[in-house]
């Protein structure tokens, strides 16, 4: 398979293609960026690489974040984790409140923010410098010293995070939040701002297309069943209230975030970064979407 002649082609296709979405205000700091950014960067598991477009520009991760945070706290707390967060699909925003009140305060998974306030709260409890080593977690990754947080979005989003304010402290209310609920918030806050390329995004992921081994280092991160679990949860959960659709038209594991990346995974055959920031209603990158959609068209790779 030529992926190379395949991203450049698709990557033509869908940058002349019309363009629709808005870029993420409610952050006000993410609305500086260059809406009409697109980059795609894929990994084939034989280490080799093809890129288009801005693909080694960095931009903010925001909830593709979610999937190392939840990768480390799986490492950490084995099956255990599944008594404080769920495992099925939300239906509905990724901000939304209101089944944590009729689920008494257990999110139904990790991918959506409650369920990654919950992961957060355990990181806080289980590491003895939260913030260091989980960012020192996010750079074995990409084997980059030079990836880091984004205080300036950071603080940005906590100045306007009562959404997740509200989230947080009704989990606490139910029991469900150990740590101080500031403390847990402004380490969620930081782990949604660290900054990836799609270069860096796809090598970061790539753990999850080798059953839970990082290429780079050659190191089990997490076991092969976790490996496997985590692909399950971006499948069903990574698009939240368009997990259905995003299966529907691409057929693969993926996360997005709100800055306009995605992730995803081809198991046993490659990863991918993709940037776009313009943003369906959904919160999810239109061109994303769209590459990822033409590229299993294409190639006849989807996990179905
Ligand atoms: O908590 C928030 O609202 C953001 N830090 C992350 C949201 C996000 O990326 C949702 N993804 N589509």
């Amino acid at each position: 398979m030529d992926y190379s002649k395949i991203i450049q082609e698709i990557g033509e296709q869908v940058s002349a293609e019309n363009d629709h979405g808005n870029v993420a205000d409610y952050i006000p700091e993410l609305a500086f960026v260059d809406p009409d950014r697109f980059g795609i960067y894929l990994l084939s598991n034989d280490g080799t690489g093809s890129g288009w477009g801005n693909y080694e520009q960095q931009f903010s991760l925001q909830s593709v974040n979610k999937v190392f945070a939840l990768s480390m706290a799986m490492a950490l707390k084995g099956d255990k984790l599944w008594q404080r967060v769920g495992v099925e699909p939300s239906g509905n925003p990724f901000n939304s409140l209101v089944q944590l009140e009729y689920e008494s305060g257990i999110p139904r998974n990790p991918l959506i923010n409650s369920g990654a306030i919950v992961i957060s709260d355990i990181l806080v409890s289980a590491l003895k410098n939260p913030q260091e080593e989980f960012l020192a977690f996010v750079q074995e990754l990409t084997q980059n010293k030079d990836i880091n947080y984004n205080y300036r979005i950071a603080n940005s989003e906590r100045d306007w995070g009562f959404r997740n304010a509200a989230l947080a402290n009704l989990m606490k209310a139910f029991g469900n939040i150990e740590n101080d609920v500031e403390e847990v918030l402004q380490f969620y806050f930081n782990l949604c701002s660290i900054e990836m390329s799609c270069k860096e995004l796809a090598q970061s992921v790539a753990f999850l297309t080798h059953k839970g081994m990082c290429p780079a280092t050659n190191k089990q991160l997490v076991s092969t069943k976790q490996s496997m679990r985590i692909n399950a949860l971006m499948q069903t959960c990574g698009f939240y209230d368009e997990a259905g659709e995003f299966s529907f038209r691409v057929g693969l594991p993926g996360k997005s975030g709100v800055g306009g990346g995605i992730a995803a995974i081809c198991p046993g055959r490659f990863t991918i970064g993709l940037w776009s920031p313009r943003l369906n209603a959904k919160g999810n990158s239109v061109k994303g979407m769209r590459t990822l959609e033409l590229l299993t068209e294409r190639t006849g790779y989807s996990i179905f």
